[in-house]
């Protein structure tokens, strides 16, 4: 239907949440189409993990709601968002060392309570990545991008319609990562909504059209990427001190 392109895929509203005397989440609204790829950057300390958090139901806010496909989500746990086709990866690696990537990939497929019937996405990424060839291998013997491309692809199995990705190419050689943004700008293309939480300036250039910057918890600008990464203030908080990569 149409009208459920328009609708936002995942939703916020008035997000808040307090470490103590710290306000990690302030009154953020945050809104993803069907099929926007949306990069989330912000200096050490913005806020980005703990909204991750609150987005995927790890972290429980103090005050706002979040929805997910439209149905109010703020009070299920991860593992119930992620039954709703909500898709995670992680900063640090959680794929299954100890197991070959073929069964790394069929524990992530019987993981999901969800009908996998639209696997579409995982066979465009698991042929990007060029993972076939590696299937027979251990987990452990991977180099690190491609275990990073492996936890994308178990994310993928489990046919999400929301992708929320932290750091996907922390590590990754600025090749791998430019490769990286590539799949995921095809995923994108392809009708996939995403979130990628970032640092890489030059990644967040080449996927992201639109882009939410953070700072002290609250969103401090939105907006068409080139726009916002060239303001001053917001390269006064967050560019001057980002982690660029070399190369
Ligand atoms: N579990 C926690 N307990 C106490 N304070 C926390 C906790 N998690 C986050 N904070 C605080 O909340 C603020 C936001 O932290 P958060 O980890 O969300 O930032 P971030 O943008 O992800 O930073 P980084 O770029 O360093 O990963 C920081 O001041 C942090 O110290
Ligand atoms: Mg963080």
């Amino acid at each position: 239907m149409a009208s459920d392109v328009a609708k936002p895929v995942l939703c916020a509203e008035a997000l808040s949440k307090r470490f103590g005397g710290v306000v990690a989440s302030d009154r953020i609204d945050f809104s993803l189409r069907r099929g926007e790829m949306r990069c989330v950057i912000g200096p050490n300390g913005a806020g980005k993990s703990t909204f991750f958090g609150l987005l995927c139901g790890i972290l429980r806010p103090d005050a706002g709601r979040v929805f997910l496909k439209g149905r109010d989500v703020t009070h299920l746990p991860a593992f119930r968002r992620v039954r709703m086709g909500l898709g995670l990866t992680f900063q640090t690696n959680r794929t299954f060392h100890a197991l070959t990537v073929a069964e790394n990939l069929e524990t992530a497929r019987r993981a999901s309570a969800r009908d996998a019937a639209d696997d579409a996405h995982f066979r465009a990424a698991y042929a990007a990545f060029d993972l076939a060839g590696s299937a027979r291998l251990l987990a452990r013997e991977l180099p690190h991008h491609q275990l990073q491309w492996l936890e994308i692809c178990m994310a993928l199995r489990r046919g999400p319609d929301v992708l929320l990705l932290d750091e996907p190419t922390a590590g990754m050689s600025p090749g791998e990562t430019m490769f990286t943004a590539d799949v995921l700008k095809m995923l994108s293309r392809d009708g996939l909504a995403l979130i990628v939480v970032e640092h890489d300036v030059a990644f967040v250039r080449k996927v992201a059209e639109t882009v939410t910057v953070l700072h002290q918890g609250a969103v401090f600008a939105e907006g068409p990427v080139e726009a916002v990464t060239q303001r001053e203030d917001v390269r006064q908080i967050y560019l001057g001190r980002v982690r660029e990569k070399a190369g």
